[in-house]
């Protein structure tokens, strides 16, 4: 008998957008192990390709989750991604040497403000996710899609993680100001889309 366990969790191919594995190599060798993983960076990617305007990141890193959304995103979007720590926002600026619509900068989260309202954000900062659903929903453009990965997929509501509900999903996805949904990119993982209504 075939169990479906012994399925792949997603189908992707399994080559990486050049920009992605640079971004990766860099993080490898900055033993930095908070990137993006590949099903959510094809979700952001897919999600870019969607929506023109400003695209931001909350958490830049080394770079992963912006290299998604510059695979995917059309040629006359800007894209703008903060990053707490300057020496790991300087690395990832050179992953984006050649691609004048990606801006890296060097800062606490709320430097993007200036640049809302954005068609699409990924909030990659756990503190923001926690607490800032007012200030995310003020930067957003009607229509314009939150991102927030990194949830254990739970098939009960409310959402429950470690055995307690988990009150930021819950938060995420009965805010009114949204219409969200709790998606599994793979067996183990689950990204809140948000759009502003
Ligand atoms: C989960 S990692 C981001 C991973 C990245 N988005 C990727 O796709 O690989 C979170 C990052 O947020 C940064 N960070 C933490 N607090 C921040 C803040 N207040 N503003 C901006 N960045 C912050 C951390 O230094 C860390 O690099």
């Amino acid at each position: 008998m075939r169990r479906l366990c012994q399925n792949p969790p997603v189908s992707a191919p399994p080559e990486l957008p050049e920009v992605v594995r640079r971004a990766l190599d860099l993080s490898r060798s900055q033993g930095f192990v908070s990137a993006t993983r590949h099903e959510t960076g094809r979700l952001l990617a897919t999600l870019a390709a969607m929506r023109g305007g400003t695209l931001g990141e909350l958490g830049t890193g080394c770079g992963v989750g912006a290299a998604w959304l510059s695979s995917g995103a059309t040629a006359d979007a800007r894209i703008v991604t903060a990053e707490l720590d300057p020496g790991l926002a300087d690395l990832a600026r050179g992953v984006f040497a050649d691609d004048a619509r990606v801006e890296v900068l060097a800062g606490d989260w709320t430097t993007l403000e200036r640049f809302a309202p954005f068609s699409l954000l990924f909030v990659d900062v756990r503190e923001v996710k926690l607490g800032s659903v007012d200030v995310i929903a003020d930067l957003m453009a009607p229509g314009g899609v939150v991102v927030l990965d990194d949830f254990t997929p739970s098939s009960q509501w409310p959402p429950v993680y470690a055995g307690r509900v988990d009150a930021m999903r819950e938060r995420w996805l009965t805010d009114e100001r949204f219409t969200a949904v709790d998606v599994m990119v793979t067996s183990d993982a689950s990204v809140v889309l948000a759009a502003r209504r």
